[in-house]
């Protein structure tokens, strides 16, 4: 089958190639799945060392891997031990980082990575959700639980996650302030339903921002830093950049009288049928950015590193 794969690290150039490859193969436990679009993960290239694929939890896999876990598409084959799939269901669903992933012409899932994907929503849109969306509906409620009238600042409001923790704190009935840089990045952020959206490439958000409940940050560096020192106590402060290493420290975050997370996002199919219900019924709508074939998978990555992203990159099979 055709696939896309990180091979090695090759001094610098980009890692990502694209050609035939083994087709996964049957196993009891596993669903085959013919995929339609695959979401792009754009660090991916950027975890490998040496030859091996250090995750962001800290765990090691060799080369090669096959990219893009986040994924839309239909059932080719269902494992013997497997129950709640048929041959030709459509299904959407988050294939966990350590394995292969779904930059392919199949994949090969457990069922408790996917969930039935509805005719209502297309395999792009949905090729958004299992990271982008989950990442934000997790980190807003199993770590933030956030609630309606609160107020929540977001970091990166214009990109694959930030566009989804607007439209699903709003939601909720909270209100949202969104960081983002650029005429464009902003006027997205307020069009998802951002309250205010600050530029920092011209304004500190400190200088603006009243009092937040949950600042989520998606960009890292600098912004959480300063989000540190902006954060009142009772806040809760929910990290998705860096690595297991840079996860907050307890021992500061008590100091402040504040709640401080850094997580990787998981499979959750519930949590996935819900955000589904919520774009099959207009309350949030995926971000897509760009599309590629299967087979322009390195360009795609090419040409990330010099253009400002809208959202999500997908992949189509
Ligand atoms: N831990 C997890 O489970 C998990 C899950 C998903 C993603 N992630 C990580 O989370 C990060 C965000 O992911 P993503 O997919 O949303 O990436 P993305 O689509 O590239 O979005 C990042 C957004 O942040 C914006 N940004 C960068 N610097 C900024 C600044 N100084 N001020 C305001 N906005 C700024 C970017 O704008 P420009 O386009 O202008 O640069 C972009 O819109 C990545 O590091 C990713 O690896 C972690």
């Amino acid at each position: 089958m055709k696939a896309a794969w990180i091979s090695d690290a090759a001094g610098g150039d980009l890692s990502i190639r694209v050609g035939d490859t083994e087709a996964p193969a049957h196993a009891d436990d596993r669903l085959l799945v013919n995929v339609e679009a695959t979401g792009l993960t754009f660090g991916e290239p950027h975890w490998v060392t040496n030859g091996t694929m250090a995750l962001p939890d800290g765990s090691k896999r060799p080369l090669p891997v096959i990219i893009g876990h986040e994924f839309a598409g239909r059932i080719a084959h269902v494992g013997a031990a497997t129950n709640g799939f048929s041959v030709g269901d459509r299904v959407v669903g988050l294939i966990d980082f350590w394995r292969n992933g779904a930059a392919a012409q199949q994949a090969s899932v457990l069922p408790s990575e996917i969930t039935a994907l509805p005719d209502a929503v297309s395999a792009v849109e949905a090729s958004t959700l299992p990271i982008g969306a989950l990442t934000a509906w997790q980190a807003l409620f199993d770590f933030a639980r956030l609630k309606a009238g609160e107020t929540l600042l977001v970091h990166g409001g214009a990109g694959a996650v930030g566009t989804f923790a607007i439209q699903i704190a709003k939601g909720v009935g909270a209100r949202v302030i969104a960081t983002a840089r650029g005429v464009e990045a902003l006027a997205l952020c307020r069009e998802l339903g951002a309250d205010e959206a600050i530029d920092t490439t011209t304004t500190r958000f400190e200088d603006v921002a009243g009092p937040v409940d949950v600042v989520f940050d998606t960009v890292g560096r600098d912004l959480l830093e300063r989000s540190w020192q902006f954060v009142e106590p009772g806040a809760r402060l929910v990290t998705i950049s860096g690595e297991a290493e840079d996860a907050p420290s307890p021992e500061r975050a008590k100091k402040l009288g504040i709640e401080a997370f850094w997580f990787i996002v998981k499979p959750d199919p519930a949590q996935l049928a819900e955000i589904i219900r919520w774009v099959a019924d207009g309350r949030i709508t995926a971000q897509v950015d760009r599309t590629y074939r299967l087979g322009e998978a390195r360009q795609a990555f090419l040409d990330a590193e010099s253009r400002a992203k809208r959202g999500k990159t997908v992949l189509t099979v």
